[in-house]
């Protein structure tokens, strides 16, 4: 381990470890990568069918000490989904815990029923099935918990987990596709934690507020993680899983790696970035190229962060020592690759080009968060109004935009308040047509999240699939968690 990344580490230890782990051993030394189990699904033809369980489990995440978690067929996060394009999967959800709950598939293009948003809601003891044919091409999607006012504590604890699409086009490209050898999933969060190991959310009003940050940064579900690779070219699939934190990554040799894929699949071509801006729920494919054998660590920069939010009291720390700007995230190790010849596919996929001239309708959101006296006061006493989208906060029982089947519209979404807000459309997968700000590389695919910067508009088109139900809605929310669960929500049927 070099030497920047214990001391990194020590600051680590200092600034968030209850005292009576500060000396605790193992901690300062860094984990085996872990990945989430893999299941394909019992398979018969193009049905497949997955049987998941809601469940409580205890986590190693700090040396020592056990944290009670939640998990799906798994102590902690969601095992990782995988079918493919065309396949019709049946997937049973049963609830073991004590609380209600569901389970969204985020990003799916999918009929309202099987979306499992708050509509369809999951009683301790019960189950329910959520049935949908796989309409869209190869993607990295995810699944979580959207209990309505709960989904923030629960994605928190572990509800999520990630859904892989595969098909044929992506499969012709030769991307790198075994998952665990060089297909990689990084599911990245950050938590709190109390003296007793449990996991610590919202005591702070701020953090009602805000957005729920912690101090410690989980690869799928463990700190410190080194992961070792044996070949030259590697794929990362990075969900940015956490409930408010927007990350800027990089690596920590500022070597250049390839954006392949957005929130929808593949880009067009890779695009060359020495870093990435990711907001919660976003997701991105990347390639990094390792053949020259180095320990490259993928951090957060938060020189880049500080400015849209308060500075945590580890980012205060490192402040004070002058240079640290960068949290690590995890570490490659590529020691054992040969060296090699790398060579990158020019193109990926071709996207079909969605025209203005086909627009339909216009609409508008105007995200709004009430500021002033008021504020400190309402996310005391747990104020559900102090969060709004066009003036409402969500209301279950009201719907708010009416959609005509198949048609292409252009929403516009204006950040009105002082700090960034994730854009989510449950069921579509959108492009953005203009914003202030520069794209991001992959904000040239197609994306189910955009992050609207303070002040920020930002247009974006979407052709709706032709999926129809008067009575059950889709969402449109904050995808920073305590503002979807405090009222920055909407929803909208299709007909
Ligand atoms: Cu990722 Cu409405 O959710
Ligand atoms: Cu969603
Ligand atoms: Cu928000």
């Amino acid at each position: 381990m070099i030497s920047r990344r214990k001391f990194v580490q020590s600051i680590l230890a200092f600034a968030l470890l209850p005292k009576q782990l500060l000396h605790a051993k193992g901690f300062l030394s860094s984990n085996t990568f872990r990945l989430p189990k893999l299941e394909y699904g019992k398979r018969v033809d193009k049905n497949v069918c997955f049987d998941l369980n809601l469940q409580t489990g205890m986590s190693q995440i700090l040396p020592n000490v056990l944290t009670r978690t939640l998990g799906i067929n798994q102590d902690f996060l969601g095992v990782t989904l995988r079918a493919d394009k065309g396949d019709r999967v049946h997937i049973k959800v049963n609830n073991h815990l004590n609380i209600t709950s569901t389970l969204h598939w985020h990003g799916a293009k999918l009929p309202a029923k099987a979306d499992g948003g708050p509509h369809q809601p999951i009683n301790p003891g019960e189950h329910w099935l959520s049935e949908f044919e796989i309409i869209q091409p190869a993607s990295t999607l995810w699944y979580h918990s959207h209990q309505m006012h709960e989904t923030g504590s629960q994605v928190y604890h572990g509800l999520s987990g990630l859904f892989i699409i595969d098909d044929d086009q992506s499969n012709a490209l030769n991307l790198p596709s075994e998952y665990g050898v060089d297909d990689f999933p990084v599911i990245i969060q950050d938590k709190d934690f109390n003296q007793d190991g449990s996991l610590k959310y919202l005591d702070d009003f701020r953090e009602k507020l805000m957005g729920k940050k912690g101090e410690t940064i989980l690869v799928n579900g463990i700190v410190n993680p080194v992961l070792e690779v044996l070949k030259p070219l590697i794929r990362l699939r990075i969900l940015n899983g956490s409930n408010a934190r927007i990350y800027h990554l990089n690596f920590d040799d500022k070597r250049i790696f390839h954006i392949i894929a957005s929130d929808g699949g593949l880009l067009e071509k890779p695009i060359m970035a020495h870093s990435i801006k990711l907001a919660p729920a976003e997701r991105c494919e990347i390639l990094v190229d390792v053949s020259d054998g180095k320990m490259p660590i993928l951090q957060h920069n938060m020189h880049m962060e500080k400015s849209a939010n308060r500075m945590t009291g580890m980012m205060m720390m490192q402040q004070a020592q002058g240079k640290q700007q960068a949290f690590d995230i995890f570490q490659i190790n590529a020691q054992k690759v040969q060296p090699a010849n790398v060579k990158l596919p020019q193109t990926l996929i071709e996207h079909k080009a969605l025209s203005i001239d086909s627009i339909s309708r216009k609409r508008k959101f105007k995200l709004q968060m009430r500021m002033g006296p008021q504020l400190m006061f309402g996310a005391m006493s747990g104020s559900t109004d102090l969060l709004k989208i066009n003036g409402k906060s969500m209301d279950i029982n009201r719907i708010d935009e009416v959609v005509k089947v198949g048609a292409t519209e252009l929403w516009e979404i204006e950040n009105t308040s002082m700090m960034p807000h994730p854009f989510h459309i449950h069921n579509v997968q959108f492009k953005i047509v203009s914003r202030r700000g520069k794209l991001e590389g992959h904000e040239l695919g197609f994306k189910d999240v955009v992050l609207v910067n303070p002040h920020e508009t930002v247009q974006v088109l979407i052709e709706f699939p032709k999926f129809s139900d008067a009575k059950t809605p889709y969402m449109y929310h904050c995808h920073i968690l305590e503002h979807e669960d405090r009222g920055m929500m909407g929803q909208f049927v299709v007909v």
